[in-house]
C-alpha cells in the first residue's frame, strides 16, 4: 500500500466517527452546562453603573462652564495685552508694563531698520541711542511715531534723507495710543538713554491736537515742536 492511498481512507473514517458521537442528548447537555455558567439577565440591568453616568455628566457640565468662562472667545489675540480683546483687559483691570510692551513692539516693528542695538545703519537708518530726537521733545517724538518722517534730517551730526513709516491709529500699523506711548517709553529708556516715560494721556493730547493728517512730517516742519 502506498502512502497517498492511505490518507483519504483515514480522513473518511474520522468524519464518520465525529458525526456518530454527536447525539441530541449530548448537545442539550453541553448547552445546559454553558447556560449555567452565564448569569441570568436581570431586570433594570444597565451596562454603565448609574454613578459613573452621573460623574461623567457632571464633568461635561463643568467643562462647558469652564470653556464659556475662560476660552477668551477663542480669539487668537486673547493673550495679547494690546490687541483685539486684550485691549479691554489692558485698559481695565490688568496694567501692562510699558517697557515690556514697548520692548516687544520695538523688536517686531522698529529693529529691522533701527537695529536691536538702537544704533541704526550708517547713512540709511538713524540711531535712536543718544539721539536728540528721542531724548528731546515728547511732542516731536510722538508726532514722528504717529505720522512718520520724510526728507533730510540730521541726527548726532550725521545727515539722513530717507523715509520713516507712520505707526499711528490712521496708519497701516494701527498702533493705538497705548502702544505709541509704550514704544516711545521703551526707546527713551534703552541703550543708555535716560529720558522720562511718555504717558498714554500725552499721546492722546497730541493725537487730538494734530487731528486728521495722512502726510508724514518733514524735519523743518517739526522744528515748531522742539
Ligand atoms: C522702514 C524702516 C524704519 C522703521 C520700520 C522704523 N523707522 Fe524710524 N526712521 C527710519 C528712517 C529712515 C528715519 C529717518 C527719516 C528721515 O530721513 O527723514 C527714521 C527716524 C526715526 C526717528 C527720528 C530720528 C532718530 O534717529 O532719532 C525716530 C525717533 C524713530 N525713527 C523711531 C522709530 C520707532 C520707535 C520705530 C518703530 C515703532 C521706527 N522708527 C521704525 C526708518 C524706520
Amino acid at each position: 500500500m502506498t502512502f497517498e492511498s492511505k490518507q483519504p481512507e483515514k480522513r473518511e473514517s474520522t468524519t464518520r466517527l465525529e458525526q456518530g458521537a454527536v447525539s441530541d442528548a449530548s448537545i442539550t447537555a453541553v448547552h445546559r452546562q454553558l447556560l449555567r455558567e452565564k448569569p441570568e439577565p436581570t431586570e433594570g440591568f444597565s451596562p454603565i453603573p448609574i454613578l459613573l453616568l452621573f460623574v461623567f455628566s457632571a464633568l461635561i457640565f463643568f467643562a462647558g462652564v469652564y470653556l464659556t468662562r475662560f476660552s477668551g472667545e477663542f480669539e487668537a489675540t486673547s493673550f495679547s495685552p494690546s490687541q483685539g480683546r486684550g485691549t479691554t483687559v489692558a485698559q481695565g483691570s490688568v496694567q501692562v508694563d510699558p517697557m515690556v510692551l514697548g520692548g516687544r513692539l520695538y523688536a517686531q516693528n522698529c529693529a529691522a531698520c533701527h537695529q536691536a542695538s538702537g544704533q541704526g545703519v550708517p547713512g540709511v537708518y538713524p540711531p535712536l541711542a543718544a539721539s536728540e530726537w528721542v531724548l528731546g521733545s515728547e511732542d516731536r517724538l510722538i508726532r514722528i511715531l504717529l505720522h512718520g518722517l520724510v526728507g533730510p534730517i540730521e541726527v548726532l551730526g550725521n545727515s539722513y534723507n530717507n523715509a520713516m513709516p507712520a505707526f499711528g491709529p490712521q496708519s497701516g500699523y494701527r498702533f493705538n495710543e497705548e502702544r505709541i506711548a509704550a514704544v516711545i517709553t521703551f526707546i527713551r529708556a534703552s541703550w543708555g538713554n535716560e529720558a522720562a516715560p511718555v504717558s498714554v494721556e500725552r499721546v492722546k493730547e497730541v493725537v487730538a491736537a494734530v487731528g486728521n493728517r495722512s502726510a508724514p512730517w518733514t524735519g523743518p516742519e517739526l522744528d515748531e515742536y522742539k
